[in-house]
């Protein structure tokens, strides 16, 4: 259903994911709840309770078109893979969630006294800036890693299509389309989100990072990425297999 959106964004010319730019609401409002339940302390004011009242209530409304736009991503750019930041990310956004809606429920509580939760209002603080984090991990985090140095493999022999198993191909076809396809496209060279890979074996490079096009090199492209690729490491030996499979045959 929602491919339908991207695809839609994308004839437009926006390529880039949705989560992005909504998260910062979610995350400067709990910021400023933090903030105005300290003025409030420090300065003995209503007022500033008040308003930071008011932050936690949007921040929980804007919560929920931004996990809804983080799930979208999340399938549709990383095919919904198990990564590890994924799972902390789904984690954290239960969390808030609940911590949210107590600090909201403790601070009306607070109010008959003339006080507010601070603390309730810091973790909530803690829950966005490690959202924060795990989202700039997706991101920048493997792209900061240098690339291991490439192996010295020869590039693989040319046309060996007669060589692959039709099965092993086929198999390998139903893999790349659900995990690679939203990405790269396997019937031209063209440059998708990452680049064409329709003839990748025939060619003597890698097309982005220049090293050989062999299928040493393609293992560690799904272990351990050039820059702006998520790892695969939840695909078997033998899935990568059929995958080599696939694209020796396009
Ligand atoms: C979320 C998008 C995305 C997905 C999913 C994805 N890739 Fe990539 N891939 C890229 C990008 C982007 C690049 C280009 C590298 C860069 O610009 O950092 C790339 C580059 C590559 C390269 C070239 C690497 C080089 O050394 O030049 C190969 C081969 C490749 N991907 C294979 C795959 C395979 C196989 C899958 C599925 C198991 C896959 N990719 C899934 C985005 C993706």
């Amino acid at each position: 259903m929602y491919e339908f959106i991207y695809e839609t964004l994308s004839s437009l010319g926006y390529t880039h994911p949705l989560h992005p730019t909504l998260t910062h609401l979610t995350i400067g409002l709990t910021m400023g709840a933090f903030i105005f339940a300290l003025g409030g302390k420090l300065f003995r004011s209503g007022g500033m309770r008040m308003s930071a009242r008011y932050c936690l209530g949007l921040a929980l409304l804007a919560l929920i078109p931004t996990a809804l736009l983080g799930y979208m991503d999340w399938q549709y750019f990383y095919g919904g893979a198990w990564l590890f930041p994924f799972k902390v990310k789904l984690a954290l956004a239960g969390l808030l969630t609940a911590l949210l809606i107590a600090t909201a429920l403790l601070a009306e509580r607070a109010e008959k006294r003339g006080t507010a939760p601070l603390f309730a209002y810091f973790l909530c603080l803690l829950c966005v800036v490690g959202l924060g984090y795990f989202g700039g991990e997706l991101v920048y985090g493997k792209n900061f890693t240098a690339p291991a140095p490439a192996p010295p493999a020869p590039p693989a022999p040319l046309s060996e299509k007669t060589d692959v198993a039709p099965e092993l191909a086929s198999e390998g076809a139903a893999i790349f389309s659900s995990n690679c396809a939203m990405c790269h496209s396997a019937d031209t060279t063209e440059e998708g989100i990452g680049p064409g890979l329709k003839g990748l074996f025939k060619r003597a490079a890698m097309p982005v990072s220049g090293r050989p096009a062999s299928e040493e090199t393609f293992r560690q492209q799904l272990r351990n990425p050039f820059q702006n690729m998520p790892p695969f490491p939840n695909l078997t030996e033998a899935q990568v297999d059929a995958l080599i499979a696939y694209l020796k045959t396009v």
